[in-house]
């Protein structure tokens, strides 16, 4: 099991993983192209999970060059969810998060029924911060409920000691 930066050949394993039927519930769907932009858009990391040979899940933040030291996990999804390898990426996500001394916050927005990814943001130390009626619109095209989560640097440190 491997956690990299993701590269060209990944994106269409990138695709099947956001794609997978019930994720459109809980977030829109980037094209290829804006798939491919991310990885060599400054502002963006894209991390991907690979084991025996494939991509087992991946990770999309944003905010290095734009955020002001507020950090956006902007995706995160897992082949087979329940496996652990999102929480094995969301440790990474939060360690280059803040590897930037200038980060201060790193934050998400999630569907508010997305009960099993809300578990994993509050197990993580993600605290609520608002809660966005219609605040969002799936990929099935529905308009969904958000919660807000932010994780501080100083309980990321604490969480993390
Ligand atoms: C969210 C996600 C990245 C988490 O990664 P994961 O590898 O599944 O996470 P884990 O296996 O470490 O943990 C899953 C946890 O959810 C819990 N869980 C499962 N279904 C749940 C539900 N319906 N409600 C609440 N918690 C639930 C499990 O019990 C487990 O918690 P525990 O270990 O504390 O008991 C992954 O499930 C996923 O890709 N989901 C689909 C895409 C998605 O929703 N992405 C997030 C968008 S913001």
């Amino acid at each position: 099991m491997a956690i990299r930066a993701a590269r060209e050949a990944d994106i269409a394993a990138i695709i099947e993983i956001e794609r997978t039927p019930g994720f459109e519930r809980f977030f829109g769907w980037f094209s290829e192209d804006e798939h491919r932009a991310h990885l060599s858009d400054p502002d963006c990391r894209v991390l991907v999970m690979e084991e025996d040979g494939a991509v087992q899940g991946f990770a999309l933040l944003r905010g290095f060059v734009t955020g002001e030291g507020h950090i956006r996990l902007n995706r995160l999804a897992a082949r087979t969810p329940g496996n652990g390898a999102g929480q094995r990426l969301l440790d990474h996500a939060k360690a280059i998060a803040f590897e930037a001394p200038s980060t201060q916050r790193f934050w998400l927005r999630v569907a508010e029924t997305n009960s099993r990814a809300r578990h994993v943001y509050e197990r993580n130390g993600f605290m609520l911060e608002a809660r966005l009626p219609n605040g969002g619109v799936s990929a099935a095209g529905e308009t969904v409920d958000i919660a807000r989560y932010g994780l501080l640097r100083e309980v990321w440190q604490f969480e993390s000691a």
